[in-house]
């Protein structure tokens, strides 16, 4: 058992966002001409358990592909990284992932999971202290889309470190702040460092508009899970049945958009101030872009990292892409 109680890890440190940061971000993103809520407070427990539903979803094709890619792919992963590497996993939702790339890596030393939801979290890193017994593990519950100020119990052990970055979240970032993130990923792994990274392909609209409007409703579901949030947690007064979820791809800046659209005229109410909305009107609550190999590698370039190799299923339809420190 370490400090914090959570048996088989090495360390679990703490820098979750707090409840605060939901409110504020909801008052500000309910004020902006585009109401706007970002897609990480999608992830609270229930959250997470929706897009587990998601990832299961027939008509969902990116976790079952890159699932399917990263198995394909362990041998040329395991001739290119290093005995001994750590890993460090951002947004660790499901453990078969990480699961297939450690099979795949020569003796790894040390996984590092960072999530923003810590049931996800300490669920998926307990799984690999016990599967996994000659690799130590840590955890780090933040939001890492944002500059993690590193914990110093999480060592980073070793200069052969790989970041791993599968689903395509990268995606869930307008270009420039993917670029950033990059940037951060880049100094953590240092000069001898690896990127892998999973990234969803442009593709037939039709494809898309079926993954993000899956005949189950999970997507629906998950969208509106930003209404029950603000209900439960900040006692807005709303009513949810009030609004859709509505899921389309722009062309134009090659993303998926989701949105909540007002069916009506309402107000939200949060803390004696009304939130007014026409008909239509809409919250834009998340941003899924899909790249070309070309304008991810444009991409990675800037953050400094050359593409050495990438590997994609026979559709086209996703990519991972293993990048090293240039
Ligand atoms: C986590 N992320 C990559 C998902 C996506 O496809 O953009 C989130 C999601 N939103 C709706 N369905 C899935």
């Amino acid at each position: 058992m370490n400090e914090e109680g959570i048996a088989d890890l090495d360390y679990f440190v703490d820098l979750q966002p707090k409840k605060e940061d939901f409110h504020e971000a909801v008052l500000r993103g309910l004020s902006l001409p585009q109401k706007s809520i970002s897609p990480k407070f999608f992830y609270d427990e229930k959250g997470s358990k929706i897009f587990d539903k998601i990832c299961e979803a027939p008509e969902y094709y990116v976790t079952r592909t890159e699932i399917a890619i990263l198995n394909d792919i362990k041998k040329e992963i395991y001739s290119v990284v290093e005995p001994g590497s750590v890993v460090v996993e951002y947004g660790c939702g499901s453990s078969i992932k990480i699961k297939a790339l450690l099979s795949a890596l020569p003796d790894p030393s040390h996984y590092i999971a960072i999530d923003i939801s810590k049931s996800h979290l300490i669920a998926t890193a307990k799984e690999i202290a016990s599967d996994y017994l000659n690799i130590s593990v840590g955890a780090i519950c933040a939001d890492f889309l944002e500059p993690i100020d590193w914990p110093e119990k999480a060592s980073l052990k070793s200069s052969k470190r790989l970041a791993f970055f599968p689903g395509s979240t990268i995606g869930n970032q307008i270009p420039s702040e993917a670029g950033q993130f990059m940037k951060y990923v880049r100094h953590m792994v240092g000069d001898e460092g690896f990127f892998l990274v999973g990234v969803d392909l442009k593709k037939d609209i039709k494809i898309l508009d079926r993954a993000y409007n899956d005949a189950a409703g999970f997507t629906a579901d998950f969208n509106c899970n930003l209404l029950h949030r603000m209900k439960n947690e900040l006692d807005a007064e709303l009513n949810i049945s009030n609004f859709s979820h509505n899921a389309f791809y722009n062309e134009v800046l090659g993303r998926v958009e989701m949105h909540l659209v007002s069916d009506i005229q309402q107000m939200i109410r949060i803390d004696d101030v009304d939130f007014s909305f026409e008909k239509g009107e809409s919250i834009h609550t998340e941003n899924s872009y899909k790249y070309s190999t070309k304008e991810f590698a444009e991409l990675a370039k800037k953050s400094g990292f050359g593409l050495l190799k990438s590997w994609s299923d026979v559709e086209n339809f996703f990519c991972i892409y293993l990048m090293k420190a240039i």
